[in-house]
């Protein structure tokens, strides 16, 4: 099989199903959530491994901001400990550290802390992980035609400027997108980037997806045929 694993220049991955895996062990759903940090170091290191450029993750939606306010701090915590942990590791393992989303809503002590372990890292060529936070597709595809038109008024929008105004810029579309928990939907996660990308649907909840169900995604990948409307 291995021979035959095509490897995506870009896996996306939506990350689902902390709150399910904690409430099915008896926990509270921050349990969850820790142990769904866990599996975003294990796909991480299988990025690295497998040499996929780009690895994004769907961490923090627009429409989360509705849950309880003791679960968002409780993120945010994570957040914060996660990268005072990993950057080390990433610097190490030529990893380039990236946050995507709108950040100015986030509170300062976080936009800090991602932006040194942003500029920590930016000499890293290796991989790159991208987090997507505070982010949703809609809020992207606006902002990005708000700018536009600040920038250049009285033109008319080309497919090519939204990707270079997307927050996305300079990130290719992903070639893969997996959603764990077994929800079949894309939450208003990128919309425009994702036109062609191949999706890969899991019942495995985000805390239990680890290196093998990676592999097993992407030996799906690789058997499926992208004709982008050829033939
Ligand atoms: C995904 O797991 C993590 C975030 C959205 C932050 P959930 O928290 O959505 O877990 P479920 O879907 O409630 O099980
Ligand atoms: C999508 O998961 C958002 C993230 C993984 C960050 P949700 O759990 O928020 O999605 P819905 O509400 O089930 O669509
Ligand atoms: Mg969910």
């Amino acid at each position: 099989m291995e021979e035959n694993l095509k490897i995506p220049q870009h896996v996306s991955i939506i990350m689902d199903g902390n709150g399910r895996w904690a409430t099915s062990h008896g926990k509270p759903r921050l349990f969850g959530h820790k142990e769904g940090a866990e599996s975003l170091r294990a796909c991480m290191q299988f990025a690295v491994e497998m040499q996929i450029k780009y690895l994004s993750i769907f961490a923090f939606s627009t429409e989360n901001w509705g849950r309880p306010e003791e679960e968002i701090q409780g993120l945010w915590s994570l957040l914060l400990e996660s990268i005072n942990k990993e950057t080390s590791y990433m610097i190490e393992n030529h990893v380039r550290f990236r946050v995507v989303g709108n950040l100015e809503e986030l509170p300062e002590y976080l936009r800090i802390a991602i932006h040194d372990a942003e500029e920590a890292t930016a000499a890293c060529t290796g991989s790159v992980l991208v987090v997507m936070l505070n982010y949703s597709g809609k809020w992207d595809i606006v902002q990005a035609a708000n700018r536009f038109a600040e920038e250049n008024p009285g033109k008319k929008m080309e497919w090519a400027d939204m990707d270079r105004y997307l927050a996305t810029a300079g990130i290719p579309d992903p070639d893969l997108l997996i959603r764990t928990s077994g929800e079949e939907r894309i939450s208003n996660y990128m919309l425009w980037q994702t036109a062609y990308t191949e999706f890969y649907f899991t019942d495995c909840l985000w805390p239990d997806f680890r290196k093998p169900e990676f592999r097993l995604a992407l030996e799906a990948y690789s058997r499926r045929k992208r004709r982008f409307g050829k033939l």
